[in-house]
């Protein structure tokens, strides 16, 4: 484990996740003015849940003391190594990252390493880089087997209990990945796929388009617009008779646009997955159009993503729970992996409005 950031131990060690754990201790130096700086990089103000993981990092860091530079690149590359680049130029103590493209970073955390700086890749993993300290993310293997298992229960080829029904179809699906650049895509198709494989196998589904390799169904960064130009090109076959019983789609905002698309195509509705409970997405579901989603709780992504911060610039060891899933070309990188919840009519309630994600009225 990289120990190449210690330094003293200014404050108590923080050993558990949760609010009131962290709350109890201030960051190094809180007291003389000079509050450490944490530079926290997302990807992109596009999509709902990154601006509410910016907003839960800077929140929970300031809640301990530390000062926050949060930078957003709008899926852009460049501006994001430029952007790290200036937090480890202005002094920054740590890195939180939310990578665009999980292998462009290796120059500029080589840079953070050789100014003693931890990184800590927040939701996607880093790359093909020795310098990435932590990993705080979700089972993101978990998240492809549920939205599999969601379209299934959707095509009533297994029940609520996910037990099989005997249901024999076939169905016709169409699936749909998300961006080749992030880790996080491949590892929900290979999930996926790992539940919908032996359907394919036994023609209890069938993929209209015959298109099922990661490269055929990617969705260039993850961009709706994508995914609308891609339906453009699958649906003459539905429209011309066939039936599309079903879509397998990595995250709302491309199941919004698949749901768009179908409508204005004037077929009826699919199951369609999705992931991260946006509100469109979530009041989609409440209103038994999209089937479900995947709720990923960002206020616990920030707490694991604070302890490990707060722990490294503590000198001590931060908390996890898998060393063995997150090889990233170089290393296994140690990580906090967070469990997923599957979001559908039935239970959008308990999840989202008893969880405290959205009231009520905003989602009817
Ligand atoms: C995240 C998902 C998100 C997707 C698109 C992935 O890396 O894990 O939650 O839907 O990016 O933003």
């Amino acid at each position: 484990m990289p120990q190449r950031w210690r330094r003293s131990a200014a404050v108590a060690v923080v050993g558990l996740i949760g609010t009131a754990g962290l709350s109890a201790c201030t960051a190094a130096g809180a007291d003389d003015g000079d509050r450490p700086l944490v530079g926290v990089a997302m990807p992109t103000t596009a999509s709902e849940r990154w601006i509410a993981d910016g907003d839960n990092v800077q929140s929970q860091l300031e809640a301990l003391a530390y000062d926050v530079d949060l930078r957003y690149a709008e899926d852009d590359v460049p501006t994001q190594v430029e952007q790290l680049q200036e937090m480890i130029a202005e002094g920054a103590d740590a890195l939180v990252v939310g990578s665009i493209d999980g292998v462009a970073l290796k120059d500029v955390l080589a840079d953070a390493a050789a100014a003693d700086i931890p990184v800590i890749a927040y939701d996607r993993l880093i790359r093909e880089s020795g310098d990435v300290d932590y990993y705080a993310s979700f089972d993101n293997a978990r998240v492809g087997v549920q939205q599999a298992t969601t379209l299934l229960q959707g095509l009533g080829v297994l029940d609520a209990a996910g037990e099989p029904t005997g249901a024999s179809g076939p169905f016709t699906i169409e699936l749909f990945a998300g961006s080749a650049d992030d880790n996080n895509a491949t590892v929900f198709y290979d999930g996926a796929m790992q539940v919908l494989q032996p359907y394919l196998d036994s023609g209890v589904l069938v993929v209209g388009s015959g298109e099922t390799a990661f490269d055929q169904i990617a969705t260039e960064r993850w961009d709706p617009k994508n995914a609308t130009a891609r339906m453009a090109e699958l649906l003459p076959r539905y429209t011309a008779g066939a039936r599309l019983d079903g879509v397998l789609s990595p995250y709302d905002g491309i199941s919004i646009a698949i749901l768009e698309a179908v409508d204005q195509a004037g077929l009826p509705q699919p199951v369609v997955t999705g992931q991260d409970a946006e509100l469109a997405s979530a009041k989609s579901v409440a209103a038994g159009e999209q089937y479900a989603t995947i709720f990923k709780d960002t206020r616990q992504l920030a707490e694991v993503t604070v302890q490990m911060v707060h722990a490294l610039l503590s000198g001590t060891e931060p908390e996890v729970n898998d060393t063995t899933s997150y090889d990233n070309g170089v290393i296994v990188v140690p990580s906090y992996l967070l469990a997923p919840q599957v979001v559908t009519e039935q239970n959008y309630r308990a999840v989202l409005v008893d969880g405290g994600t959205y009231t009520a009225q905003e989602l009817s």
